[in-house]
């Protein structure tokens, strides 16, 4: 039995900052923002938005591209590091905004940024289980990333929503093997209470990389990975800032001992343009990776495979691989969220400084 993804519906919020105005209050050369880092805009919540109205619109979206029916979700799982109690799962939010109650489970789960994959690995396994009943599951990775202002991962900054729906196959197949690894780590964390992450930059550097080489070398040996990795024609990561991607893949081709221009081509060719839509809004944590897997989709013929790396800090990381079943090129998640960059408003530093005055 083949398990993948049946519908996907993406959003953004409506307030987007070019990251050339942040560098203005800032003070800071804007080129190590948008070179140093590979970021272009943040996406940033409008006054009336937060991280449920978009998990809801993402939901709603998904749903009215699957050809099944409420009565056909038998799990709902929500995947946040913005989460709003400590006891009531996001999903009970969503399950209420979408009138949805009866024979299913629904919870919320956390692992920092790897949280997304958590709860589609655990849709997936569901599914294998036998014990779906024939149901599918709804899944959902929504962030607002905010840092304390100056803190230097302000610019990385994002916010965005996704929900996919898991049961036939009819957009992609997803592989029910995948290669996981964690390790305790105090990269990025956020105490209870308080509004802002604390976070180990360099740490969280080295600890990614690590989990991309700890990941990907279980798949091949030394010799054999560059030919293996060749045959996907895309390669999705999370992505806290596009650099951040290449500084892993860079060291993943030093190890597999490709040339620097080997590598470049190789990012260039399979891995820069799956992170279209991160580089225009930023770091959306659980749902970073799953945008550039999005987006890959829509550039993806019927039986090509992609890979997708996924990463969260503390630290958990996994592998997985997918094959695309159809044509995406006219995917109405395309549509949507095209619609919604259209619609954003960019606003400026001065506005930025007004929204981000603590209430
Ligand atoms: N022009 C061009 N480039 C410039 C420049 C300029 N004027 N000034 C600096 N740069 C370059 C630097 O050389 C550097 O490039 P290299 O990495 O290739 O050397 C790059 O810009 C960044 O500069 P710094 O290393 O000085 O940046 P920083 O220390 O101010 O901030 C950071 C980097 C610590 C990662 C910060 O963005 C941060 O705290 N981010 C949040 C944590 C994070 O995203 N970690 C990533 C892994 S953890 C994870 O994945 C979970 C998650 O989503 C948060």
């Amino acid at each position: 039995m083949e398990i993948g993804i049946s519908a996907i519906g993406l959003t953004i919020p409506k307030y987007a900052l070019p990251l050339e105005e942040l560098a203005k209050i800032r003070n800071i050369d804007p080129d190590k923002y948008l070179n140093g880092l590979g970021c272009r805009y943040m996406a940033l919540c409008a006054p009336n938005e937060d991280v449920i109205s978009m998990a809801v619109t993402a939901a709603k979206r998904a749903l009215s591209h699957w050809h099944g029916t409420l009565e056909q979700i038998g799990l709902v799982i929500v995947a946040t590091e913005t989460g709003v109690d400590m006891s009531r799962p996001l999903s009970s939010w969503i399950m209420q905004e979408l009138s949805l109650s009866g024979q299913l489970r629904s919870y919320e789960v956390k692992h920092a940024c790897y949280g997304g994959t958590a709860a589609l690995r655990q849709a997936i396994e569901w599914k294998l289980s036998g014990n779906s009943k024939n149901k599918a599951a709804l899944i959902i990775a929504a962030d607002v990333a905010l840092y304390a202002q100056g803190h230097s991962g302000e610019p990385t900054q994002g916010a965005g929503a996704i929900a996919m729906i898991i049961d036939q196959p009819t957009i992609a197949a997803i592989s029910p093997d995948s290669f996981y690894w964690s390790e305790p780590q105090l990269d990025f964390w956020r105490p209870i209470g308080n509004k802002y992450p604390e976070v180990n930059g360099r740490l969280s550097l080295t600890s990614y990389i690590n989990a991309v080489l700890q990941c990907f070398t279980q798949i091949a040996t030394k010799q054999d990975l560059a030919a293996c990795l060749n045959e996907y024609k895309y390669q999705c990561y999370h992505v806290p800032f596009p650099k951040m991607v290449y500084s892993a893949v860079k060291r993943l081709g030093d190890y597999c001992g490709m040339a620097s221009d080997e590598i470049l081509n190789w990012y260039e060719e399979k891995i820069l343009s799956t992170m279209e839509w991160n580089q225009q809004i930023g770091n959306n944590y659980t749902a970073s990776l799953w945008f550039t897997v999005a987006n890959a989709l829509t550039k993806t013929q019927a039986k090509e495979q992609i890979s997708a790396f996924s990463y969260g800090s503390g630290c958990g990381s996994e592998l997985l691989f997918m094959r695309c079943t159809e044509n995406q090129s006219h995917a109405t998640w395309v549509q949507e969220l095209n619609q919604d960059f259209a619609t954003r408003e960019l606003i400026n530093a001065q506005q930025y400084q007004e929204l981000r005055k603590e209430k």
